[in-house]
């Protein structure tokens, strides 16, 4: 069992008092990182005491624990899952050999690049996200928003601590770049383009963090994979809080959901924007939006890269070792949607290895329907369904990039894409309404008019308690 110590300056299991340059090193860093949280984080409520889980240890049970905090004050640490002991690599070309301890040479470029982009996209979503405390349609929610926004912040001292503890001088460098990137900066914006976005109003988050912190899980888990050791542990551990920011998108769109069938039912109309809700066609122009930027974030549909990093053993597949195969894919194809000169969508052979990115975005899709599937079962009485769009409808990466596709999936001309797109994502008209409904409630257990109650509290307490003190 390696040992939390949890009331060191930060917060750790990875015997940071034992190495005093390393600490030092972070300690010169958190300095910088709070400021950061000051200027960039949640625009207010930073003196409320927010009811907050903190990790205090890595193990399966307990290693949360909840109490009010301030959050300048919260426990920003740096935690690594247990190691597995005699651990050793399960794909790609260095397969069965002992997990490294240490960033092999010739493989530091890449790794590096991988911590980079995965780390910037932590504290780019805080950015992002930090003026919705003013609307939060309730304390729970606005709660919920701010376990998310400091768990990706602590995330992000997961990479810079890889960073800083195995990439000596450049580490040091790409970690104060992590605080000097920021989002929708037009010199020096964030890496990815759906992390420069701003997240405008609740609908958005609820739908961010359904299908865009979903995308970060698909992520971290093939990460989790990699034959650097370090960086899987970091993983591991990083996945245990992202699975709470799923909740939080997958319950937050069901009660939006749920209200709007509620007011359709109670004034026996589709229309419920009159009332005070959101329409279910705005819902799904939503859904359409956030799916589709998400999809983007897998990057090509093959991607020398992807193959590289798996044959060097770096990220794997989601669950590499409960697939059934070789787990080197030499010589191994599949198919790939392609669309031809004619606009027509088909296929084309692949070598599996180039193919990983879709490999991985058909796995995410998979998973983005179970919670569709959910939402539409709240749905079965007003006989509406939600419905994922097609992956080549509004695509700005890979095969589908120079094409216009229906959510149906077919390949439509310029004209007819500007004569539907209004009633494919979100108008000006949509996002006026969904903000003119943005109006922050702070009694404790009421929720605004667009969404339903949660069924529950968090961690045992009732939904009415004091989850954040005004
Ligand atoms: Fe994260
Ligand atoms: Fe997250």
């Amino acid at each position: 069992m390696t040992l939390v110590d949890i009331d060191a300056t930060i917060p750790n299991n990875v015997g940071l008092a034992d190495d005093r340059r390393l600490r030092r090193a972070l300690e010169n860093w958190q300095p910088k990182f709070l400021q950061w949280w000051r200027d960039l984080g949640p625009v207010a409520f930073q003196e409320n005491p927010v009811y907050l889980r903190t990790a205090v240890s890595v193990g399966r049970e307990g290693w949360a624990n909840f109490d009010h905090v301030e959050m300048p004050d919260y426990r920003w640490g740096v935690f690594l899952a247990e190691p597995e002991p005699d651990r050793t690599i399960a794909f790609g070309d260095h397969k069965g050999d002992a997990v490294w301890q240490e960033v092999p040479g010739e493989y530091r470029a890449d790794l590096r690049r991988l911590l980079v982009v995965q780390g910037d996209t932590e504290p780019a979503s805080v950015e992002q996200q930090r003026h919705l405390c003013l609307t939060a349609p309730s304390l729970y929610d606005m709660r919920n928003l701010f376990q998310v926004n400091v768990e990706e912040g602590r995330h992000l001292w997961a990479m810079v601590y890889l960073l800083h503890r195995y990439f000596g001088r450049d580490g040091r460098d790409e970690a104060e770049l992590m605080l000097e990137r920021h989002s929708g900066d037009l010199d020096n914006p964030r890496i990815l383009g759906a992390f420069n976005e701003q997240t405008p109003d609740w609908l958005s988050f609820f739908m961010f963090t359904y299908f865009t912190d979903r995308d970060g899980k698909y992520q971290l888990a093939s990460l989790r994979e990699s034959g650097f050791d370090p960086l899987s542990r970091t993983c591991d551990f990083m996945l245990k809080e992202e699975a709470h920011h799923m909740f939080v998108g997958a319950t937050g769109v069901g009660r939006v959901v749920e209200r709007t069938v509620e007011l359709m039912k109670e004034h026996d109309t589709d229309e419920v924007s009159r009332f005070g809700g959101i329409d279910l066609a705005t819902i799904q122009k939503y859904m359409n939006f956030h799916f589709s930027v998400s999809l983007d974030l897998f990057g090509a549909e093959t991607s020398t890269n992807a193959a590289n990093y798996f044959a060097a053993g770096l990220k794997g597949r989601f669950k590499e070792e409960a697939r059934d195969d070789d787990h080197q894919l030499h010589g191994l194809t599949r198919t790939v949607p392609t669309v031809d000169d004619d606009g027509r969508i088909g296929e084309r052979e692949a070598t599996q290895l180039a193919a990983l990115n879709e490999t991985l975005r058909e796995d995410y899709v998979e998973d983005c329907q179970k919670g569709v599937d959910r939402w539409n079962r709240a749905l079965a009485d007003v006989g509406v369904e939600l419905r994922l769009p097609h992956s080549g409808f509004n695509r700005a990466v890979g095969e589908f990039r120079d094409h216009r596709v229906g959510p149906d999936g077919r390949v439509i001309s310029d004209e007819e894409w500007a004569a539907s797109v209004d009633g494919w994502l979100p108008t000006d008209a949509d996002r006026e309404h969904v903000e003119s409904l943005m109006v922050g409630v702070t009694e404790p257990g009421k929720m605004a008019g667009w969404v339903a109650a949660p069924s529950t509290g968090i961690h045992q307490q009732p939904v009415d308690f004091e989850y954040v003190r005004i």
